[in-house]
């Protein structure tokens, strides 16, 4: 078991970042160290140069986040935690990937087209070859499982359609360079929707705050943001089927049931019948008991810069020795000389 995974360090981690990723990462990690397989997790910061930034708020920001995984309970000594811009080798393996990649399989990417929208000319070039970074990160440790929320698969796909005409074009067919990951998306939440909008994603950069849930969040912010989340009129229905068409609600009882490691039919069973003034109190208070810990670790790690730092470091020699028999590797199968 390989397991690699990677998030962008822009703005907090929200709660469809760890209900859909890293409550995974975290869980992954634990059956990696029992059964002798490995776990890497590293802040995506090379990604996050692909839109227009602040590098302030990028440094301040790469800090937070590694505070804010190990606040979730990703461990340093069981998982190699580092950031991509101190391991060189994934951006040299995406140069090489490069000349694998089609333009025609990046243009079908769904997040560059959300991304770029009627301004694909005014884009940078890195946004658009984005993808091919995200294959070289997985294929540089040769991963097996990547733990991602559904809006990750079609880069995975990518990256497995990248590593299999690489393995084609330049490997011998009984020796093949390149590992085909597997996407692991968590089947209660693998898509955690705006507060605001049902048809919407919860994200970082959505403008208004009001739409998601931060893991720095106080319990009176979680419980305002609950309680002004958009609902309809109707009471729950006593089935999953009876969501249809209410994708608010839907939203709702699928976080309440991820949060609480049931189903929504579980959910549905205990609230049937009954109103959102009912219900949303009960959610908020579990997401505020759920949340105060990470919380209350996360406030606490942030304020040593100098521990952060060390984790990377170390997190980072740990990944660029993991890195370079691959890296060697793929330099030689393409004939280039070092
Ligand atoms: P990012 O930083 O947008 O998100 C990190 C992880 O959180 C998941 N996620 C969600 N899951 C459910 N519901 C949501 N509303 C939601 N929002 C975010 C994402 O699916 C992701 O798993 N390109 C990646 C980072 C990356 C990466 C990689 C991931 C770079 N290289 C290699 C895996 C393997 C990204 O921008 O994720």
């Amino acid at each position: 078991m390989r397991i690699v995974s990677g998030i962008q360090p822009t703005g907090n981690l929200h709660l469809g970042n760890y209900l859909g990723a890293i409550r995974n990462w975290v869980a992954m990690q634990d059956q990696a160290a029992a059964s002798g397989g490995q776990s890497f997790y590293f802040l995506a910061d090379l990604h996050a140069i692909s839109q227009p930034h602040v590098p302030a708020e990028l440094a301040a920001n790469t800090r937070e986040m590694v505070a804010a995984l190990l606040a979730c309970g990703i461990d340093p000594k069981r998982s190699v935690l580092f950031n991509q811009a101190q391991v060189p080798a994934h951006a040299e393996l995406q140069w090489l990937l490069n000349g694998t990649a089609r333009m025609g399989w990046l243009n079908r990417m769904t997040q560059w087209k959300d991304k770029a929208g009627k301004n694909r000319e005014g884009q940078s070039v890195a946004l658009f070859t984005y993808p091919v970074l995200q294959a070289a990160d997985v294929l540089l440790y040769q991963a097996t499982h990547v733990p991602v929320g559904e809006d990750q698969k079609q880069h995975l796909e990518l990256a497995r359609d990248i590593a299999q005409k690489f393995n084609n074009d330049f490997c011998a067919e009984d020796a093949p360079l390149f590992t085909l990951p597997d996407p692991i998306i968590p089947p209660q939440a693998a898509r955690i929707m705006s507060l605001r909008d049902g048809s919407a994603k919860m994200s970082k950069s959505d403008p208004s705050d009001m739409s998601r849930i931060n893991l720095t969040d106080d319990a009176d912010t979680i419980m305002q943001k609950v309680r002004k989340a958009k609902t309809d009129p109707e009471p729950l229905p006593e089935t999953v089927a009876g969501l249809e068409g209410r994708p608010e609600a839907a939203n709702l009882v699928g976080i309440y049931a991820a949060m609480a490691g049931t189903s929504a039919g579980a959910v549905l069973a205990e609230f049937a019948g009954k109103g959102f003034g009912q219900f949303k109190p009960a959610l908020g208070e579990l997401l505020v008991a759920s949340l105060a810990p990470i919380n209350a670790r996360f406030v606490e790690l942030r304020q040593d810069r100098a521990a952060l730092d060390a984790v990377l470091a170390e997190g980072a020699e740990r990944a660029r020795a993991a890195a370079a028999p691959t890296l060697t590797a793929a330099y030689a199968a393409l004939g280039l000389v070092r």
